[in-house]
């Protein structure tokens, strides 16, 4: 069998190039590397030139002819990319292109023009609702229009998307809706049940979407008293730096989790005498210290770290407020987490796939860990995220700190003295 080597290029190129010079050039073409159903076309060509044949109706190969066909089959078998190449230069094939071409044109314009369509009206809508807020104040609008108004400034949170979602749909949403958020419960029996298993389990998954770079930078900034709150089986200990750090304390509500914590810790550092170990709920930290130890100053700490522990708190929003009040003065607190992302294509996924991952890790991955942050009255420093938004690297710091606490002098007042106004 002759080892084909033709391509779309070669076949529309080969013919040109003949006509200009002569068919003597046909003969000296390595046969070999050629289908012959370029040879056949370029035959055509030659004899058209020479004035003894008709010109062949078209450049390109018809399937309708039999020959081709049947040589369009074999080249099928043998390669698939030579047999695309080569259908592509069908009269069939341009005819449908053309066919599609138009209707994707259609569809494109069809989109585009509901898209400004959309816009025009959301331009509309906010304009009136400005001025009404303007001329009668907020109190004037109704709840709807004060969230709708959120809605188009893009500031809507997700409890107020739910808001606005039953009162636009009461029917849809005492159903289905997005009536996705999950009930809170106390997840620690559950992970007292899964904690030999939890790090085989999780590790795959850890190492996909490469989770580890991330913890390193958690663990870079724990300084000074550290508290990791919902420590679970101790994933962080191998990022932690013993010699950055004056003491540490290990909090969890799950003892078979933090008893997996204290032997990975004891494993990596059996000198640091500076430990503890807690198996406590975060919502209780603040009442249990202050009943617990009458009349002992509270521990405050200058790093509150935590990773993947919101989600499956009972109430997260207690706990940061909770963390809040451990924190000592510019202290920080350093999270890692996963919530809402950024687009909503993304949430509806997390929102349809909540219950099985609550059934299966013990954790709500859907909460708006911004809202979160925002209703226990903790400030946000910096927040990044990454995978499509749904993972939230986030230093916060109590209120009344500032947000500039020295580490973040511009490089032009480190250097050269000049402040910004
Ligand atoms: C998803 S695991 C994360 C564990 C660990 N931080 C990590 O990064 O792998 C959640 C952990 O939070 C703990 N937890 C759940 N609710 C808690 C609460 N209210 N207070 C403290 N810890 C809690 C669980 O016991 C579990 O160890």
């Amino acid at each position: 069998m002759n080892h084909i080597r033709t391509s779309y290029r070669g076949l529309r190129t080969i013919p040109r190039l003949i006509e200009k010079k002569n068919s003597f050039f046909l003969k000296s073409l390595p046969r070999k590397n050629i289908h012959p159903l370029v040879i056949n076309s370029l035959q055509h060509r030659c004899l058209h030139l020479k004035g003894r044949q008709e010109k062949p109706p078209s450049d390109s190969i018809s399937i309708s002819n039999t020959d081709d066909a049947s040589n369009l089959q074999e080249l099928k078998k043998k390669s698939k990319i030579q047999y695309f190449a080569k259908l592509t230069q069908t009269d069939d094939f341009k005819k449908k292109l053309t066919k599609y071409l138009i209707i994707i044109y259609a569809i494109f314009i069809y989109y585009g023009l509901t898209y400004m369509q959309k816009l025009y009206k959301k331009e509309k809508e906010l304009v009136e609702l400005e001025k009404k807020l303007e001329s009668e104040g907020n109190d004037k609008l109704t709840l709807e229009e004060q969230l709708r108004l959120k809605e188009w400034k893009g500031e809507l949170s997700y409890k107020e998307r739910h808001q606005l979602f039953q009162i636009r749909y009461p029917e849809l949403s005492a159903t289905k809706g997005i009536d996705s958020a999950l009930e809170a419960y106390d997840t620690t029996q559950f992970y007292d049940s899964v904690a030999e298993d939890y790090d085989k389990q999780i590790n795959k998954e850890e190492r996909f979407i490469g989770i580890k770079s991330k913890r390193k930078w958690v663990m870079r900034q724990a300084t000074g008293d550290v508290l990791e709150v919902s420590c679970g089986t101790g994933r962080n200990v191998p990022y932690l730096k013993a010699s950055d750090i004056r003491s540490i304390t290990y909090v969890d509500s799950s003892l078979k989790m933090i008893e997996l914590t204290r032997d990975r810790f004891k494993k990596k550092y059996p000198n640091f005498k500076n430990v503890a170990f807690v198996q406590r709920k975060a919502e209780d930290l603040v009442k249990s210290n202050e009943s617990s130890q009458e009349g002992a100053p509270q521990m405050k700490y200058d790093t509150i770290v935590e990773t993947f522990g919101l989600c499956s708190h009972e109430d997260p929003v207690n706990s940061l407020k909770n963390f809040a009040k451990l924190l000592k003065p510019n202290g920080k607190i350093v999270l890692l987490e996963h919530g809402r992302g950024d687009y909503q294509f993304i949430n509806k996924i997390l929102d349809k796939r909540a219950k099985p991952r609550l059934e299966k890790w013990g954790c709500r991955w859907n909460l708006d860990i911004e809202e979160l942050l925002g209703e226990s009255g903790l400030k946000i420093k910096k927040v990044s995220r990454s995978h499509f938004g749904t993972t939230w690297c986030i230093t916060a710091m109590r209120a009344e700190d500032d947000v500039n606490d020295g580490n973040d002098v511009p490089l032009t007042e480190k250097y050269w003295g000049i402040k910004k106004q």
